[in-house]
């Protein structure tokens, strides 16, 4: 008997304080470790705006992802890659085959190598990859005062709140407050960490012609922008969402099916 009760004991402690330990030590050592992060959430929280894409029921403005596009083309291109991109994809956002032959055949693309070795360049084709600004991630920094201008095939996935954040950092370049100690070669902006950002102003009223006339003014650009980068890092989220409300409803049909057959089945029963 009291062998079972010195195992008992030492099964409780065995078992108490590795459970005791993870209730206190884990959530303190979390706090020690996310002060840093804390210190660096400086930048007020970016304003939620209107997306064609949000929402149970939400679909994809097919118009803006293609001034988007426009967007992403004349002016994100020049610094940013979308690699995970081929011109094909471009269906999602609703152009046809003739349009994307010509969009791709518009841009000189890496063709391999000569018969000399050396690389190639030529137009590219509906299966060709989007044609990366730099060579490699060297280039880029050396050209971009040693920051790397992230690949935004996903980027609106990689951060938080994406399409808002997006947006408010396309739209959040200010002059610098006078007390602010500005970097050389920086920029500030009111919603990057830290308020100093690599990247020059890229957008401006404007700035980009739009084919089918749409308003350009800053705003305008940063949301076609922003919800073309938002189709980018998920081309299946609206057909997985028609197909979600789709199940759903069926589902209920089901149940008011099956909930019918049972009181037919059972109503001799009682
Ligand atoms: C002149 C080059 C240049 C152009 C043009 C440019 N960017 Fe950038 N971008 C950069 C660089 C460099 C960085 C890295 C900034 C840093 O780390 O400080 C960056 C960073 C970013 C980031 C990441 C911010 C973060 O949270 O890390 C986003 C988003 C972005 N750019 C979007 C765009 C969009 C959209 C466009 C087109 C409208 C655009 N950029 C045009 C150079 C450019």
């Amino acid at each position: 008997m009291r062998a079972f009760r010195d195992l008992l004991a030492a099964a409780l402690l065995n078992v108490a304080v590795p459970v005791l330990l993870c209730i206190v030590a884990v959530p303190a050592l979390l706090s020690i470790v996310s002060v840093p992060a804390l210190a660096q959430e400086e930048a007020p929280k970016p304003p939620s705006q209107n997306w064609s894409f949000s929402g149970i029921f939400g679909g994809l403005d097919l118009a803006a992802a293609q001034r988007g596009f426009q967007v992403y083309s004349e002016v994100c291109a020049t610094c940013h890659s979308m690699n995970l991109l081929h011109y094909r994809d471009l269906e999602g956002i609703g152009l046809t085959a003739d349009q994307i032959t010509s969009v791709a055949a518009a841009v000189d693309v890496p063709l391999g190598v000569d018969d000399q070795g050396n690389p190639k360049t030529g137009p590219g084709t509906p299966s060709s990859q989007f044609r990366a600004p730099f060579a490699n991630e060297q280039a880029a920094r050396a050209a971009m005062n040693g920051a790397l201008p992230p690949d935004q095939s996903l980027i609106v996935n990689a951060r938080e709140d994406g399409a808002n954040y997006l947006y408010a950092i396309l739209t959040g370049f200010r002059d610098a407050p006078a007390a602010f100690k500005m970097m050389g070669g920086m920029n500030y902006n009111e919603y990057f960490p830290g308020h100093q950002i690599a990247m020059p102003q890229p957008l401006h009223d404007q700035q980009v012609t739009f084919a089918d006339g749409a308003p350009n003014r800053i705003e305008d650009e940063a949301h076609d922008v922003v919800t073309f980068l938002y189709w980018a890092a998920n081309p299946d989220a609206i057909q997985r969402k028609q197909i979600g409300v789709r199940v759903v409803l069926f589902l209920v049909f089901m149940t008011g099916i099956t909930y019918a057959v049972k009181r037919k089945v059972w109503a001799d029963v009682h």
